[in-house]
């Protein structure tokens, strides 16, 4: 039975590694809001990273948005390196849960899960990277589960609101869901918006990795699932969608890959019945396609050599139509910037034998929120780890490397992201 030890003697109930980041200040800020959240109303948390220098001016800068004298007396200083093992295991051993802002997850993430296994700390990430989030799950479920740790991947934008989302529209849905597609559509005020070159890193190495993800796969060598309802057709490469009245596209993040992992862990830990799904976003109007191509013809070539990735790496936006920058979205175009997720489901309404006929039943909902990156992304993690603190016998009875949807779909996340800004609601 895996156990999370909220009165342990670990002195600290998180630890933000990668407090620094441009994303792990913003998780910084969040934690210092929702201590009172913690159990029994306190939470202990600590900070770490490789520079001391960097983290007090973190704490500085965050004790500054929130109008604190300081916040240095309240929060300890860990420094930890990705590159010295002794650093990661003495940094574990301080936590109940390591809240894991360091990427790309591909360079730097396993050392973190591995030491985090090996001194009994939970893990909780936000890589929206299929490769490592199917990797770890390869290579540390059975030590995760003896060892009774959690690891759980994709807790910021990618994929809490997504693999959430197909969960709350199956518990709306009076009767048996069989399929939902996802449409994303993303607002900004007039300055626009745009993403932190950290997340644009991970999606080069990424997308010139993409060969790797397939042979992984082969190797967890599974079933297919059962098939349940009308299959559900793949959409086109681009296509105008009546749902969201626009133009639209495959999403290429992470969401298929988890929704369909916690698909599967419901199927063979609950004999549910699984939720086909799709996953598009919407891009706008013409315009914006013939940037999305432009971007994207240069984007396919270059990520295909070192000396195309150095260049995309370099010029992050010029090559995305300054949709990625070095610098990160100012604080007016976070505050100005949401998005939607609308979830169009079919399946059998009650009564109805979902193995004869057609489905005969409709649903939609929405997730809405704030800023992707930096604002719901930071709730969605500090909700999950707070989840994890406060309701610890409602996860999965063992450890393991889990998703967020097969990790918390027993508990409140749902009712806890509600209350900060992440709406989940019913058409
Ligand atoms: N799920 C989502 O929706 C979502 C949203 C936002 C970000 N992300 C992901 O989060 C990750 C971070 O993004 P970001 O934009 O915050 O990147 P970033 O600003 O470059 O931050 C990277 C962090 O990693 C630290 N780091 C690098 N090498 C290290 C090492 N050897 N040892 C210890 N720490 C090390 C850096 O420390 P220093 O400060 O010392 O350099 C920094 O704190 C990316 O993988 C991104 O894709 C996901």
């Amino acid at each position: 039975m895996a156990r999370v030890e909220t009165s342990s003697n670990r002195p600290y109930h998180l630890v933000i590694f990668g407090a620094s980041g441009f994303t792990g200040q913003f998780v910084v800020e969040e934690v210092a809001r929702t201590v009172s959240e913690g159990p029994k109303g306190n939470l202990k948390w600590a900070v770490a990273g490789r520079s001391r220098q960097k983290l007090e001016k973190v704490l500085e800068q965050a004790a500054a948005v929130l109008s604190k004298s300081e916040l240095r007396s309240e929060v300890d200083i860990i420094v930890a390196d990705v590159e010295e093992p002794d650093s990661l295991a003495a940094m574990c051993k301080q936590a109940v849960i390591v809240l894991n802002c360091v990427g790309p997850y591909r360079f730097y993430g396993e050392p973190v899960v591995k030491a985090c296994v090996e001194n009994g700390a939970h893990h909780i990430d936000i890589s929206g990277e299929p490769q490592f989030l199917e990797g770890m799950q390869l290579n540390y479920s059975s030590q995760a589960a003896d060892k009774g740790v959690y690891i759980i991947g994709s807790c910021g934008f990618d994929s809490i609101p997504a693999d959430m989302g197909v969960l709350y529209t199956k518990d709306q849905f009076k009767g048996t869901l069989t399929a939902v597609e996802s449409f994303l559509t993303v607002g900004s005020g007039d300055d626009g918006g745009c993403i932190h070159d950290g997340t644009w890193q991970s999606a080069i190495y990424g997308f010139s990795d993409g060969q790797k993800l397939q042979s992984l796969r082969r190797k967890f060598n599974h079933k297919p699932l059962p098939s349940i309802g009308s299959k559900l057709k793949r959409r086109g490469s681009l296509f105008f969608s009546n749902e969201i009245q626009q133009y639209t596209v495959p999403f290429m993040g992470s969401d298929p890959s988890v929704v369909k992992r916690t698909q599967r862990f419901l199927v063979e830990e609950h004999q549910d019945k699984p939720v086909q799904y799709g996953a598009y976003a919407g891009i706008g109007g013409i315009g914006n396609i013939i940037k999305l191509m432009f971007a994207g013809m240069m984007f396919w070539v270059l990520v295909k050599f070192s000396f195309g990735r150095n260049l995309l790496i370099k010029h992050p936006e010029f090559f995305s139509f300054g949709f990625f920058s070095k610098a990160g979205p100012t604080r007016k175009q976070m505050d100005e910037s949401s998005f939607q997720f609308a979830f169009y489901g079919e399946g059998y309404t009650d009564g109805q034998d979902p193995s004869q006929g057609k489905p005969n039943g409709k649903i939609c909902t929405l997730v809405q929120g704030p800023e992707c990156g930096y604002v719901a992304t930071p709730i969605a993690i500090v909700q999950a780890a707070l989840t994890m603190l406060n309701e610890p016998t409602a996860l999965p009875k063992t450890g393991g490397v889990y998703t967020p949807g097969a990790a918390f779909a027993k508990t409140t996340l749902t009712d806890r992201l509600n209350k900060h800004g992440i709406k989940f609601s019913v058409v």
